[in-house]
């Protein structure tokens, strides 16, 4: 065993969730959610925790999240968009920058999913967002896979990486 955790990192709608989800299942290990696990742990969605306590908090609760998350092994973790700028992972975790274009994540949310999302209400602030994320993205992660496509296209690659090299 190489590492304790897969973590899941990239910017909001890239699929971190419905990778995750399937990846753990492949290989047979605990999904975890980060955002999930702040929302049921508040009683609040992560949009009413950004409007009532403010984004400061909400990150205070990922940085406490991930802390508990990494007490345990063999769990693969989704993130939300923002914990990698704002948290650290540790580094026994294998960490997958899960990699898209703006435009496909565009294409791919739906309005409903980015109401949910209390920084991408506006497109122009959300691109510069993305623009100036990805670089931390690729800096802190050890592996990246193209997502630009359909999960069905490029899961196997994660999953056949992940059994090769026996990481977990
Ligand atoms: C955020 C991403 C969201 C959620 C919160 C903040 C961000 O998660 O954690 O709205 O800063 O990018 P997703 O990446 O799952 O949308």
């Amino acid at each position: 065993m190489v590492y304790d955790n897969i973590v899941l990192i990239g910017f909001m709608g890239c699929g971190k969730t419905s990778v995750g989800k399937i990846l753990a299942r492949q290989i047979n290990k605990k999904f975890m959610d980060v955002d999930k696990i702040i929302e049921v742990e508040q009683k609040s969605s992560v949009l009413d925790i950004f409007q009532n306590k403010g984004e400061e908090y909400f990150r205070s609760l990922e940085q406490k999240c991930m802390d508990e998350l990494m007490q345990n092994t063999g769990q693969v973790i989704s993130t939300g968009g923002g914990l990698p700028i704002y948290s650290s992972i540790s580094e026994k975790s294998l960490i997958v920058y899960v990699e898209t274009e703006f435009d496909v994540i565009l294409n791919r949310l739906s309005v409903k999913e980015r109401d949910k999302r209390p920084l991408f209400y506006d497109e122009a602030r959300a691109k510069a967002l993305f623009n100036e994320r990805i670089h931390t993205y690729k800096e802190v992660s050890n592996f990246s896979i193209d997502a630009t496509q359909s999960i069905q296209t490029y899961i196997h690659v994660l999953v056949d990486y992940i059994l090769d090299q026996r990481v977990l």
